[in-house]
């Protein structure tokens, strides 16, 4: 048995240790927000938070994540100030790999110092958007650091 916090709240998962949590979330969890892209940790569609830091679901097991905090982009607060941006910017065209995105930005935004909007930028060149909206995925970072500026978090 396998037991994993996901967004405050503890699941028992009868699943093999090894098995992915990009398939548990989605699969077991029902929590399909996270996507699967290329299944082999290169785009970052199916990034999520694992105490808080960036991680591809798609390439972690489970047993890994036993006992961590996990928080994906249904457990990411709606006035968190990613997402407000994402919403004020239009970022996303399908919208398939945003989930993703937005929660590679809210851990780089997390990290201490802050980083500027450039530095974020050059930290998301790992990040895959078919639909090529890289320049409302920049437009985006520098809202959401205005809106971390204007709240006192940043
Ligand atoms: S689906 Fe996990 S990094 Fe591409
Ligand atoms: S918005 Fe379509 S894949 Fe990124």
């Amino acid at each position: 048995m396998i037991s994993l916090n996901v967004n405050g709240k503890v699941y028992d998962l009868d699943v093999p240790p090894d098995t992915l949590l990009l398939w548990v979330l989605r699969d077991h969890i029902d929590l399909k927000g996270t996507k699967y892209g290329c299944g082999i940790g290169e785009c970052g569609t199916c990034t999520v938070h694992v105490d808080g830091k960036a991680v591809r679901s798609c390439t972690t097991t489970v047993s890994e994540v036993q006992k961590k905090k996990i928080t994906t982009i249904e457990g990411l607060p709606e006035n968190h100030p990613v997402k407000q941006a994402w919403i004020k910017e239009q970022v996303p065209q399908c919208g398939y790999c945003q989930p993703g995105v937005i929660m590679q930005v809210a851990a780089h935004l997390s990290e201490k110092p802050t980083p500027d909007a450039d530095q974020v930028i050059t930290k998301m060149d790992d990040t895959i958007c078919r639909c090529g909206t890289y320049p409302h995925i920049k437009q985006g970072i520098k809202t959401a650091i205005q809106i971390m500026k204007k709240e006192g978090k940043a």
